[in-house]
């Protein structure tokens, strides 16, 4: 058994020396392969995860922009990459679609404006934003969908309790412009289990989260709340929630919540909406994932992952495989195993996260399965979220109320 001193991070070396699997897949031409997805942390393979990228239709995608009514949002400042003293460009992270550097603005005296695109307010200063570059080639589109359902989402009152702020397409680079938010919940996560590692084992704290139990609680209600407004409010189904994926905003010290120290003193922002899908009833089923998505195996909820839905193609999210994914992404911030099932190779995290209904008992196989007792107000959160029949599982809204109790 491994000790909380050295957790056992078998299963998914995702380093630059990882070689993809590749499963051939019926659509379009696909391949299901997981790429390197090197997240949080710079240069920290450990704080890594692959993705799945299933089918590629770019010129599907781009139709899909077109034809959508509304014109992404565009950023028409200039943009400089920040560089550290070695002239490195300085990143924010990397996915398996792009770059997101640490970039500043210039106001652009020559303002050039695209035919009936709302331009964003040009500014008067410099400022730091994240800027997300593509990576590869067939990542343009995907970049240009997930600009346009961040224009969308970014028009919906109480985004800014919930989404990653945007600021922008930038056409130059073809790179979304966002208000920099430098912490992933990955990278918390991460650093609450170093934290406790250091500390040494403790009776009084092994049956906690690692973050302690009431900041645990309000991150779940705050995070549950979000998908609820996600889903309900904004019609969107994220598609590829863990931890990588959410972004961590300080609360204001005007806050009265941040004055509590049961309080998890950040606003979890929803992040990454390359794999997002629009089921608002004005624009119905439409999305980036009609052309290419990514995921995240044990993220990512049973169903989408079986081999049957793999081989017929029909491996859109939902709004229960979204849950799903916020109930993993719970529990790893729960045991601060980032990579959910450590001590497993790449095939066996694949077959554990088919079976993902069972992602408790094997979190208990873990050395850190203590913090998730049977029982105990963890399991009560989870366990309806994460039911092998999609059908079963808690209705969001249902959701929020056991969170709030
Ligand atoms: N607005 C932001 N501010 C700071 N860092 C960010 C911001 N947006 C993203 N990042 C960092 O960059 C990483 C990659 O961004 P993102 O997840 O959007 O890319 P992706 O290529 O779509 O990833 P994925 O592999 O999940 O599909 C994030 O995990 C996060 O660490
Ligand atoms: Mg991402």
């Amino acid at each position: 058994m491994a000790t909380t001193s050295s957790p056992m991070h078998l299963s998914l070396e995702t380093n630059h020396k990882t070689q993809p699997i590749a499963i051939q897949t019926p659509t379009s031409g696909s391949s299901l392969t997981p790429p390197v997805t090197p997240i949080g942390k710079e240069n920290d393979p450990k704080n890594t995860l692959p993705d799945l990228l299933i089918g590629a239709n770019p010129a599907e995608t781009s139709a899909l922009v077109k034809r959508n009514n509304c014109t992404p949002l565009r950023f028409t400042d200039e943009l400089e990459v920040c560089s550290d003293a070695e002239e490195r460009p300085i990143e924010f992270g990397r996915g398996a679609w792009s770059i997101v550097y640490k970039a500043r603005s210039r106001p652009n005296a020559t303002v050039a404006i695209a035919i009936n695109t709302p331009p964003s307010s040009p500014t008067a200063t410099t400022r730091v934003y994240a800027m997300k570059s593509p990576v590869r080639r067939d990542a343009r589109p995907v970049l240009q969908a997930e600009a346009l359902t961040l224009t969308r989402l970014n028009l919906i009152p109480g985004y800014e309790r919930y989404v990653v702020p945007f600021h922008g397409y930038h056409t130059p680079t073809e790179s979304l412009v966002m208000s920099a938010v430098p912490l992933a919940l990955s990278t918390y996560i991460e650093d609450q289990a170093d934290l406790m590692r250091k500390r040494g084992p403790s009776t009084a704290t092994m049956f906690d989260p690692v973050q302690g139990s009431e900041p645990w609680k309000n991150l779940a209600l705050k995070l549950i709340s979000g998908l609820e407004w996600l889903h309900k409010t904004a019609g969107i189904i994220h598609g590829d929630i863990k931890p990588h994926n959410l972004l961590l905003r300080p609360m204001s010290p005007d806050d009265e919540l941040s004055a509590s120290i049961d309080a998890f003193p950040y606003e979890p922002l929803f992040a990454d909406f390359s794999s997002a899908l629009d089921i608002s009833p004005e624009n119905g089923r439409d999305g980036n994932q009609s052309s290419m998505s990514a995921f995240t195996p044990p993220f990512t909820a049973p169903e989408l992952l079986s081999l049957a839905s793999l081989k017929s193609g029909d491996v859109d999210p939902t709004p229960a495989s979204d849950v799903f994914s916020l109930a993993a992404t719970l529990v790893a911030a729960a045991t601060g195993d980032l990579l959910l099932y450590p001590g497993s190779s790449n095939m066996q995290r694949l077959a554990m996260a088919r079976d993902g209904q069972r992602i408790l008992e094997f979190t208990r196989c873990g050395s850190n399965g203590s913090r998730v007792p049977r029982n105990g107000f963890v399991e009560k959160l989870i366990q309806p979220a994460i039911s092998k029949d999609p059908a079963q599982r808690i209705d969001i809204s249902e959701w929020v109320t056991l969170a709030s109790v």
